[in-house]
C-alpha cells in the first residue's frame, strides 16, 4: 500500500475536525492574503487625502480582524496537533500490533535490531513532520493563492509579471528536494548504525572492558560517526541553499516592480497607495513560499522515514491462528520426518527427524551444539512450523489445531530466561492474567525462588528493570521456572532451564519439579547428561536428527554417540567429586 493511500487511511477517522481546522486555516489565510489590501486605503485617504474618518474606521476595523485571525489560529493548531497525535497514536499501536503478530523467523538474524530502529528514529521523524507539515502545506499555500489573487485585483498586469518568477523557483525546489531525498536516506541509515553501535557499548559493556575492546570499538565509532557527516552536510547545503536562492529572486522581482510601479507613479498613472500594496503583497508571500519550500523538504526526509515504517505494517502477519483448538494430548506426540530451515539460512536445522514423546514420559534431548535441540523444542509449542514432515499430536496434524490453544496447554523456559520490564509478580503471572499473589509465592516456593525474592526491597512488587538485570542469571532462571508452573501446563520443555543453577539449587529445582510435574510430559534440553539419565528416552541429536533413541543403560551399551560424550563428560569431572 502506498505511503498516500495509508496516510489517507489514518486521516479518515478524523475527518470532521480536520475539515474544522481547514476552516479555521482558510481565515487565517484569508487574513494573511487580503490585509495587504488594506495598505491601499490607509496610504491614499489617510496619509495623502488626510481622512479622519478613514482613521477611525481603520482603528476599529484592524483589531478585530486580529482578533479573528488569532482565534481562528489557535483553532487550527490545536485541531491539528490534536489530529497529528491521534494519527500516531494509532501509527504506533498498528506496529505494535503488526510485530507481535509477526511470525517468530521473521524476527531471525539482524531483523530486530532493524526494526527497533526504525519504532524510534523514523517514527520520531514522522511525529514530528506530523506535527508542523499539515499545517505549513494548507495554509501556507492558501495564502499565496489569496495572495495571488489580491496582487491580480490590484494590478493584473503586474501581478502576471510576478508569476513569471515562478516556474523558476518551482524547478529550483524540484532539483533540491531530489538531492535532499537521496541525502537525507543516506543519513538515516548511518544514524541508524550509529545508535546500533550505542545500544551495543551499553549492553555490552562489561565484554568491551573485559576485552579492553574499548579503543577498537571507538575507533570503529568514529568512522561510522564519520560517515554521517557527508550525507547529512549533503542535505544541510542542499536546505542552506534554499533561502538565498529564493531571496535573490525575490530581490529581482522587487526591483522589477519598483522600476515599472514607480514610473506608473510618477505618470500618475496609479496611486501610491495600490504601489506599496502590491509591494507589500509581493513581501507578504516570501515568507510562506519558504516556508513551502522548507515544508518540502522535512517532507522528503519525513517521507522515507514514512516508507519505512510502513514497510512493517506490508509485512506479512503470521497466517491467523484459524485452527481448532486443541483438546488436550491423550496418547502423545509424534514427529515425522520432520525437516526446519530458518529463513535465510543455507542449511537445514532440522532434518529428516523422527521421535516418539508418549504422553506422561520424560523426555530429555541432548547432543552436540547447534544440533537443533532448541529449535526442536520451539516446534512442539508450534512457535514454528516444519517446513518438511509433520508434528502429530495423537495422530492430528499439530497445523489443524490453533497455535495458541497447544501454547496455553505447554510451558517453555529457555536458556536466556527473558524477564520483562515489570514487577516479579507479573513476571511470573505472566502466562496467566488471574494468578493471585498466592498461587504465584507458591510456584516460586516450589521452585525455590521465595527466599531471594522475599529478600528484594519490594518483595514480589520489586521491578525488575530491563532484561531482569538486577537479578542474577540463575535467579532470572528460577523466576522463568516458576512462570511455567503457574500455567500448569500439560506439556513442559524446559531448554536448558537449570544450566544457571548451582548443584544443591539444581538439584532441589529437579526433585521439586519431578513431584509437580508427576504425570506431565517433561521434553528435557541438556548439556548435562548426568542431569538427565533417568529420563524414559533420551533422543540423542547430531546434525538436526535424532541418531540414537533409548534410555541410559541401553544407549551406555550400544557404544554409539552418546557413550561417547557420557565418557568425555565423566572424564571432565574432578576426581573428588566423582567419588
Ligand atoms: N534464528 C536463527 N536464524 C538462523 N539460524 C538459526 C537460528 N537459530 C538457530 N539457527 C541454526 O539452527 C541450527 C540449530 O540451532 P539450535 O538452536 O536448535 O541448536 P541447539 O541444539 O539448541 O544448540 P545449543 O546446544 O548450542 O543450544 C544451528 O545450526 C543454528 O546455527
Ligand atoms: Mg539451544
Amino acid at each position: 500500500m502506498s505511503v498516500s493511500k495509508r496516510f489517507r487511511r489514518y486521516l479518515r477517522p478524523h475527518l470532521g475536525r480536520f475539515a474544522w481546522a481547514c476552516a479555521a486555516m482558510l481565515v487565517v489565510s484569508a487574513f494573511n492574503g487580503f490585509v495587504v489590501l488594506l495598505l491601499k486605503p490607509i496610504i491614499d485617504r489617510i496619509f495623502i487625502a488626510r481622512d479622519l474618518a478613514m482613521l477611525w474606521l481603520m482603528v476599529a476595523v484592524v483589531p478585530l480582524l486580529v482578533l479573528l485571525k488569532s482565534a481562528a489560529s489557535y483553532v487550527q493548531n490545536y485541531l491539528m496537533s490534536w489530529i497529528g497525535q491521534r494519527v500516531v497514536q494509532q501509527i504506533r499501536e498498528d506496529l505494535f500490533l503488526r510485530l507481535s503478530s509477526l511470525p517468530l523467523e521473521y524476527f531471525s538474524g539482524t531483523r530486530p535490531a532493524e526494526v527497533l530502529s526504525r519504532v524510534t528514529g523514523d517514527l520520531t521523524l514522522v511525529q514530528a513532520a506530523l506535527n508542523t507539515l499539515p499545517v505549513y502545506a494548507i495554509r501556507d499555500t492558501l495564502t499565496v493563492v489569496f495572495l495571488t489573487i489580491a496582487l491580480f485585483h490590484l494590478d493584473a498586469r503586474f501581478a502576471a509579471l510576478a508569476l513569471l518568477g515562478a516556474p523558476v523557483s518551482l524547478a529550483i525546489l524540484y532539483v533540491l528536494s531530489r538531492k535532499m531525498r537521496v541525502s537525507s536516506r543516506q543519513a538515516q541509515i548511518a544514524v541508524d548504525r550509529l545508535h546500533h553501535r550505542f545500544r551495543e557499548s551499553v549492553q555490552g559493556v562489561l565484554v568491551v572492558k573485559a576485552f579492553n575492546y574499548e579503543p577498537t570499538a571507538a575507533e570503529r565509532f568514529r568512522e561510522e560517526n564519520d560517515s554521517f557527516f557527508r550525507p547529512t552536510m549533503r542535505y544541510l547545503r542542499a536546505t542552506a541553499l534554499l533561502s538565498p536562492l529564493l531571496e535573490v529572486g525575490a530581490g529581482l522581482v522587487v526591483a522589477a516592480t519598483l522600476y515599472f510601479g514607480g514610473r506608473e507613479v510618477i505618470a500618475g498613472r496609479t496611486t501610491p497607495g495600490a504601489f506599496f500594496a502590491f509591494l507589500g503583497g509581493l513581501v507578504a508571500a516570501y515568507a510562506p513560499i519558504k516556508n513551502l519550500a522548507r515544508t518540502n523538504a522535512d517532507a522528503q526526509r519525513a517521507w522515507a522515514s514514512a516508507e519505512r515504517l510502513f514497510g512493517i505494517l506490508d509485512e506479512k502477519a503470521a497466517p491467523a491462528d484459524a485452527g481448532r483448538p486443541f483438546p488436550g494430548l491423550k496418547s502423545g506426540i509424534r514427529l515425522e520426518g520432520v525437516g526446519f530451515r530458518y529463513p535465510g539460512a543455507k542449511s537445514w536445522a532440522l532434518r529428516g527427524l523422527d521421535l516418539e514423546i508418549p504422553k506422561g514420559a520424560r523426555v530429555a534431548l541432548v547432543g552436540p551444539n547447534g544440533c537443533g535441540k532448541s529449535t526442536l523444542s520451539r516446534l512442539l509449542l508450534r512457535l514454528h512450523d516444519p517446513a518438511e514432515g509433520r508434528v502429530l499430536l495423537d495422530g492430528v496434524d499439530a497445523r489443524e489445531y490453533s497455535a495458541a490453544s497447544i501454547r496455553a496447554r505447554a510451558g517453555l523456559v529457555t536458556p536466556d530466561a527473558v524477564l520483562f520490564n515489570d514487577t516479579v509478580f507479573a513476571n511470573v503471572a505472566l502466562g496467566r492474567s488471574v494468578a493471585t499473589l498466592s498461587e504465584v509465592e507458591r510456584a516460586c516456593r516450589l521452585v525455590g525462588a521465595a527466599g531471594f525474592i522475599e529478600g528484594l526491597p519490594e518483595g514480589y512488587r520489586t521491578l525488575l528493570g530491563d532484561w531482569g538485570f538486577t537479578l542474577s542469571a540463575g535467579q532470572r532462571q528460577l523466576l522463568a521456572l516458576a512462570r511455567v508452573l503457574i500455567v500448569d501446563p500439560e506439556l513442559v520443555v524446559l531448554d536448558e532451564a537449570t544450566a544457571n543453577l548451582d548443584g544443591p539449587a539444581e538439584k532441589a529445582v529437579l526433585a521439586a519439579l519431578e513431584t509437580v510435574l508427576a504425570g506431565r510430559t517433561v521434553v528435557t534440553v541438556s548439556h548435562e547428561l548426568r542431569a538427565v539419565a533417568g529420563a524414559d528416552r533420551i533422543a540423542v541429536m547430531s546434525g538436526g536428527a535424532v541418531v540414537e533413541l533409548g534410555a541410559h543403560d541401553r544407549l551406555m551399551a550400544a557404544g554409539g554417540l552418546y557413550r561417547r560424550l557420557f565418557d568425555l563428560e565423566d572424564a571432565a569431572r574432578p576426581a573428588a567429586e566423582a567419588e
